[in-house]
């Protein structure tokens, strides 16, 4: 049990990663359709339209991120209210 929750741990962590990288070149892809500087419709038909919605699941992997760690997220923030 405990080894397949690090497993689900590791496997939605390894998601944030790939979904944070393609939110970044999306973003980047659209900015540059936006300015005029890449001329690509396609391109950005299919960013405008894949961007939200993974910014949609990526905030649904981003609370599952949180639930599974939180008591790692708990114990630190701890240490941060600690006084010297
Ligand atoms: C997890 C991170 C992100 C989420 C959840 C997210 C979500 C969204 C959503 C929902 C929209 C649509 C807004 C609309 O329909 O008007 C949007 C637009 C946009 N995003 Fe992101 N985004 C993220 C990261 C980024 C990054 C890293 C960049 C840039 C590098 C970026 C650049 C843009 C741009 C340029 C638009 C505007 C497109 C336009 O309407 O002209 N986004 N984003």
């Amino acid at each position: 049990m405990k080894q397949t929750v690090i497993k689900i741990r590791g496997i939605v962590a390894i998601l944030i990663m790939i979904i944070a990288a393609y939110q970044i070149i999306s973003g980047i892809g659209m900015w540059l359709v936006n300015r005029g500087i890449v001329d690509a419709p396609g391109m950005a038909v299919f960013f405008y339209r894949s961007h939200p919605s993974i910014g949609f699941v990526f905030l649904i992997v981003a609370i599952t991120h949180l639930t599974l760690n939180r008591k790692l997220l708990m114990s630190d923030l701890k240490v941060l209210r600690k006084k010297k």
